[in-house]
C-alpha cells in the first residue's frame, strides 16, 4: 500500500487529502499538524472548517484509509509521498515585509522531513510558494547528506473555498511540475497515478518545476485582476449611469472573455489573492522587473480603493457622519458558504465605520463572535502569525455587537451593509426590516444581491455597487 502523509491540516490539506482517500481506497492517507485542537476537531463530529460536502467525504473514509494525527515525525518517516500544505503568509517583519511570502513554516517542515526520513521520498509542494522555492527545499532536504533520494514536485492547489469538494472532485486541471531528470519524471508519474484514480488523463498537466510554481501565482493574479477590472468599471458606472451588471453581462458574452468572475463587489478577500499577488510583485522586483511589479500591484491597489470607496459611500450618504448611528453588517466571511474570514473585506469596512464612531451590529451564519473580534483587533497581515496577535481593545469593542440573527442586527439600525453574498440575505423580509429601522433607512449592497428597484419601492435609500445612484445618494456625495 502506498502511504501518503500531508503536513498541514488546514483548508487545503484537510479537504484535498480527504478526496484522495475517498478516490484511492488502496492508499493510506495521514494528515498531520502541529495544532492539537485542529487535529482533535478533524477527529470529531465538528470539523474545523465549514465546507459543503466535506463532512460526508471525511465520514466515509476516516478510520479506514484516512487518519488525522499530531504524530508528525512518525507519519512523515513512514510515508512514500509527503505533501506539504502549510501556511505561507505574507511576511510582516524584516526583508520583504508586507509583500514577500513567509516561508518559515515551510522551511521548518522541510528540515523535519530531512531529519526524520530513513527512506526515499517524494516531497510535494502543495502550499502556494514563490517560484524557485523547490530549489531551496532541495538544498534543505539534502543538507545532512544521509544518502536518501528526495524528489521535489510542485502540485499547486486550485480549489476555491465554499466549492472545495466540487473543485477537488472535478478539477479543471491538476498541475504537476517536476525535475526533467529520469528520477524527476518517475516521481511525476507516481503522483500522476494517484490523481488518475479519478481525474481524466487530459486534465493532468505536467510541466517543469518552475512553470508549475509560477502558474499558481499567475492563475490567482489573473482571477483577481478580473475582479479589480470589473470593480474599476463599477466606479465609472456609478459616475455615468451605466449598470455594472449589464456591462459585465455584455462583456462576458464575448467567448474570448467569458462570463465568470465578473461580479462587481465591495472587494475581493480570502487568504490567497492579495497574498499571492504581493508575493508576485516582490518576485518581479527581485528579478529587476519594476514595470511588471507595478502592473500587478495595481490589482491590489484597486481592491483597496474599492473597499475605501464603499465606506465613503456609506458615510457620505448618511449626512457625512455615522457617529453614534447603528449600522447592521450582514456577512463577515470573505465569501458565502465558508466561515473563513482571512482578508475579508468586512474587516476593512468595519474598521472604516468604527473609525467614524459607528455602532456596528454584525451577523454572519458561520462566523463566531470570538473570530470577528479577533479579526477586528488584528494588525494587517497578522492573521496568519499567531505570535503577533494584539490583545483585544475593549474601547473598540464597545462599538461592536455580534448577533445570531439578521433581523436582530437590523433592528433600530440607521443603515445596513451587505458584505457577504449569503443566499439567506436574498430571502429576508425587507419590508419587516425596513419597518423596524430608523428613517431614512439606508441599504448599502456590497454584493449586488438585492433588487434595487424593489428595495427603493419599500422605502430604502439604496446604494448597490456599480448601479445607477439613488438621487439621494448622488446629491450627498463628497468626492469618492
Ligand atoms: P491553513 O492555515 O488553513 O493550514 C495550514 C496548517 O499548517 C495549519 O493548521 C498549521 O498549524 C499547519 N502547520 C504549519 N506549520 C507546520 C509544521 N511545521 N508542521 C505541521 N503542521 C504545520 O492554510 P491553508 O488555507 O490550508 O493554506 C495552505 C497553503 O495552501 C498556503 O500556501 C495557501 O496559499 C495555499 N492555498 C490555499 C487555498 C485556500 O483556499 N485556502 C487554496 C489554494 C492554495
Ligand atoms: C481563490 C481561487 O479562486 C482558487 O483557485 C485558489 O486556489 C485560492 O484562491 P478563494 O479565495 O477560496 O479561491 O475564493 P474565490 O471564489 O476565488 O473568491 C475570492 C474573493 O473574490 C472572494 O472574496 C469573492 O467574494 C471575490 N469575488 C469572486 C468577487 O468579488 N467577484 C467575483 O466575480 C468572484
Amino acid at each position: 500500500m502506498v502511504k501518503i502523509c500531508c503536513i498541514g491540516a488546514g483548508y487545503v490539506g484537510g479537504p484535498t487529502m480527504a478526496m484522495i482517500a475517498l478516490k484511492c481506497p488502496d492508499i493510506e492517507v495521514v494528515v498531520v499538524d502541529i495544532s492539537k485542537p485542529r487535529i482533535a476537531a478533524w477527529n470529531s463530529d465538528e470539523l474545523p472548517i465549514y465546507e459543503p460536502g466535506l463532512d460526508d467525504v471525511v465520514k466515509s473514509c476516516r478510520g479506514k484509509n484516512l487518519f488525522f494525527s499530531t504524530e508528525v515525525e512518525k507519519h512523515v518517516a513512514e510515508a512514500d509521498i509527503v505533501f506539504v500544505s502549510v501556511n505561507t503568509p505574507t511576511k510582516t517583519r524584516g526583508l520583504g515585509a508586507g509583500k514577500a511570502a513567509d516561508l518559515t513554516y515551510w522551511e521548518s517542515a522541510a528540515r523535519m522531513i530531512a531529519d526524520v526520513s530513513k527512506s526515499d521520498k517524494i516531497v510535494v509542494e502543495k502550499s502556494t510558494v514563490p517560484v524557485k522555492t523547490a530549489e531551496a527545499i532541495e538544498k534543505i532536504l539534502t543538507h545532512n547528506n544521509k544518502g536518501i533520494n528526495f524528489q521535489i514536485l510542485s502540485n499547486p492547489e486550485f480549489l476555491a473555498e465554499g466549492t472545495a469538494i466540487e473543485d477537488l472532485d472535478k478539477p479543471d486541471r491538476v498541475l504537476i511540475g517536476g525535475r526533467m531528470t529520469p528520477e524527476g519524471q518517475k516521481a511525476v508519474a507516481a503522483l500522476k497515478a494517484v490523481y488518475a484514480h479519478w481525474v481524466p488523463e487530459d486534465r493532468i498537466i505536467t510541466t517543469n518545476l518552475w512553470s508549475a510554481e509560477l502558474s499558481k501565482l499567475a492563475a490567482n493574479a489573473f482571477l483577481a485582476q478580473r475582479i479589480s477590472s470589473i470593480n474599476a468599471m463599477s466606479a465609472l458606472c456609478e459616475s455615468t449611469g451605466a449598470d455594472v451588471s449589464e456591462v459585465a453581462y455584455a462583456v462576458g458574452k464575448d467567448s474570448r472573455i467569458g462570463p465568470k468572475f465578473l461580479n462587481a463587489s465591495v472587494g475581493f478577500g480570502g487568504s490567497c489573492f492579495q497574498k499571492d499577488i504581493l508575493n508576485l510583485v516582490y518576485i518581479c522586483e527581485c528579478n529587476g522587473l519594476p514595470e511588471v511589479a507595478h502592473y500587478w500591484k495595481q490589482v491590489v491597489s484597486i481592491n483597496d480603493y474599492q473597499k475605501t470607496r464603499f465606506v465613503k459611500r456609506v458615510v457620505s450618504s448618511m449626512f457625512n457622519t455615522v457617529s453614534g448611528k447603528k449600522i447592521a453588517v450582514l456577512g463577515f466571511a470573505f465569501k458565502k458558504d465558508t466561515g473563513d474570514t482571512r482578508e475579508t473585506p468586512a474587516i476593512d469596512v468595519c474598521h472604516g465605520l468604527l473609525g467614524d464612531k459607528a455602532q456596528i451590529s454584525i451577523y454572519d451564519p458561520q462566523v463566531t463572535e470570538d473570530q470577528m473580534k479577533r479579526d477586528l483587533a488584528m494588525n494587517k497581515f497578522d492573521w496568519d502569525h499567531p505570535q503577533h496577535l494584539q490583545p483585544q481593545s475593549p474601547t473598540a469593542f464597545k462599538q461592536v455587537s455580534v448577533v445570531w440573527d439578521a433581523y436582530e442586527a437590523c433592528k433600530d439600525a440607521h443603515g445596513i451593509c451587505i458584505i457577504t453574498e449569503w443566499d439567506e440575505f436574498k430571502k429576508l423580509d425587507y419590508q419587516k426590516i425596513y419597518d423596524n429601522m430608523q428613517k431614512p433607512a439606508f441599504l448599502f449592497d456590497g454584493r449586488n444581491v438585492l433588487n434595487v428597484e424593489e428595495m427603493r419601492k419599500i422605502g430604502f435609500v439604496v446604494y448597490s455597487i456599480g448601479k445607477p445612484l439613488d438621487p439621494w445618494v448622488k446629491d450627498l456625495q463628497v468626492s469618492i
